[in-house]
C-alpha cells in the first residue's frame, strides 16, 4: 500500500503541535512492512502561487510556445503534486489551524490537484462525479482554540475544508481524523490535551499498519 504523507507545517516539532503529530505518525509507521511511505512537504517543495501564470502556461503549452521559468516551475510543481496523489492509496495530511484555516502552502497544493478530469468531473446531466473513490485519507490536525462546540464549529475552516475537498469533491474515504484542540485556550491542561492527542495519532497509525497487514 502506498501512503503519501503531506506535511503542512514547517515549525519544528517542539513548537508546532501538528508538526509533532506528523513526527509521531511517522515514528509509529516506521518499519511497517508492505507500507510504502512517501512524504510531500508543502513548505519544502517549490510551489509558486496558482493563478494566471499557470493558466497562461497551459495555453502556451497547447500552442507549442516557449515557457518562462516561472511557467515551467508551475507546470512541474502541479504535475509533481498530481503524481504524488495518483500514486497514493492513502493520503495522510498533518496540518494546523492557522487564522481559522489551513496554511497557504497547503492551499497551493490543493489548487494544484483540484483539477477537473483528475479529481472530479461532471457527467452529461451536470452531476459532479468524484474520481478518487478508491483512495483513503487521514487528517491529523491541531488547533489552539475550541471549535468542536456547535457555536464555534462553523468558524472552523481547516478540517471542514479538507473534508469538503478530499471527501466531498474528490470522493476519498476519510478513514481517520485526529484533532487536538484547546491547548492554547486552556494552558493549564495543554500538556494533558496534547499527550492524549498524540496517543490517538499513534492509534491511527497502528490501525493503518494493521489494516495493511490484514490485506
Ligand atoms: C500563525 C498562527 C495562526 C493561528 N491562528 C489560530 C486561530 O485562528 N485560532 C486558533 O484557535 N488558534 C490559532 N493558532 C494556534 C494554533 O491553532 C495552534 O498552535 C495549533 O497547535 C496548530 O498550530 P501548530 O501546529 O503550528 O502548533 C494559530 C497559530 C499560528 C502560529
Amino acid at each position: 500500500m502506498n501512503v503519501l504523507v503531506v506535511k503542512a507545517n514547517n515549525r519544528p516539532a517542539d513548537e508546532g503541535v501538528s508538526s509533532k503529530m506528523y513526527e509521531t505518525f511517522m515514528e509509529a509507521i516506521k518499519g511497517a512492512e508492505n507500507l510504502n511511505v512517501t512524504t510531500y512537504d508543502v513548505f519544502a517543495e517549490d510551489t509558486p502561487y496558482f493563478g494566471q501564470d499557470l493558466f497562461h502556461a497551459f495555453g502556451k503549452l497547447k500552442n507549442g510556445e516557449e515557457l518562462t521559468d516561472l511557467e515551467q516551475r508551475l507546470l512541474n510543481a502541479k504535475q509533481k503534486a498530481m503524481d504524488a496523489v495518483t500514486a497514493a492509496d492513502v493520503v495522510v495530511f498533518a496540518f494546523p489551524l492557522w487564522n481559522l484555516t489551513i496554511p497557504a502552502k497547503l492551499q497551493t497544493f490543493i489548487e494544484y490537484v483540484y483539477t477537473a478530469g483528475f479529481a472530479f468531473k461532471y457527467d452529461a446531466e451536470g452531476n459532479m462525479i468524484q474520481l478518487m473513490t478508491d483512495k483513503k485519507a487521514i487528517f491529523l490536525n491541531a488547533r489552539g482554540g475550541i471549535y468542536s462546540t456547535p457555536e464555534a464549529a462553523p468558524m472552523e475552516m481547516a478540517v471542514n475544508y479538507m473534508r469538503n475537498v478530499f471527501g466531498g469533491v474528490f470522493g476519498m474515504e476519510i478513514i481517520d481524523e485526529v484533532v487536538i484542540e484547546g491547548h492554547n485556550a486552556m494552558p493549564n491542561k495543554a500538556e494533558e490535551i496534547i499527550q492524549e492527542g498524540l496517543k490517538r495519532v499513534k492509534e491511527a497509525a497502528t490501525k493503518l499498519v494493521n489494516q495493511v497487514t490484514l490485506v
